[in-house]
């Protein structure tokens, strides 16, 4: 089973996405240790911004056939300007590739990237959740579940929010996010079928 693992957190070391996607990666590959990893920081070694020509040749790119190959991909992202880091969605547009992730018939979009598992962790400085006042700003987990859902993933969404309120805020979100993905289903999609 194959696992791509990309970070998109542009703090380093202080990042709380980072944080949280490696103890995604780590519960996984601690339930089946034969799992093979693949690992992209998308800030030390980013992908370049479309063109016509790099868009022409997207169906033979290499983050395409990585994304293609893997059974889970682990994404962790940061929420910057309302959104995630522009970096991960440079990632995200080699991989939205028509006939290969997503075709169209008469009733609209059809997801091509089944039977694959997206985790995303995601750290939000202030509180957007559904129930909160600014949960019309939230265009990052949002956009994670629209897309990859789109693409036919199964798509989840570990969040850390209310990072920048504190000290105190920020590690209660964080202890949080990593319970939770202490708790993940261990097994790629369909595997517990
Ligand atoms: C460039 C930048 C933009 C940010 N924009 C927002 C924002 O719009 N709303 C918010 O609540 N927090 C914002 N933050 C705070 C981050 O969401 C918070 O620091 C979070 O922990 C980022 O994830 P990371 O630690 O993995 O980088 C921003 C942080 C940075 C560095």
């Amino acid at each position: 089973m194959k696992l791509l693992h990309l970070d998109s957190s542009i703090l380093g070391d202080n990042s709380a996405s980072r944080t949280i996607s490696a103890a995604i990666v780590e519960r996984l590959t601690t339930a089946d240790p034969a799992i093979e990893v693949d690992y992209r920081d998308l800030v030390a070694d980013p992908v370049e911004h479309l063109t016509i020509g790099s868009f022409m040749a997207l169906a033979e790119g290499e983050e395409l056939k990585q994304f293609l190959e893997a059974d889970i991909v682990v994404i962790g992202a940061g929420f910057y300007n309302f959104t995630i880091p522009s970096q991960l969605k440079a990632w995200i547009d080699r991989i939205i590739v028509k006939g290969h992730t997503f075709s169209y018939n008469e009733n609209g979009p059809v997801g091509l990237a089944t039977g694959k598992r997206v985790i995303v962790g995601l750290a939000r400085g202030g509180v957007y959740n559904a129930d909160s006042p600014r949960a019309g700003f939230e265009h990052a987990e949002t956009l994670m579940r629209g897309m990859f859902g789109l693409l036919g993933c199964d798509v989840e969404v570990i969040v850390a929010e209310g990072i920048a309120m504190g000290d105190e805020a920020r590690r209660v979100a964080v202890e949080g996010a990593l319970a939770q993905a202490k708790r993940i289903a261990p097994e790629a999609v369909g595997a517990a079928a």
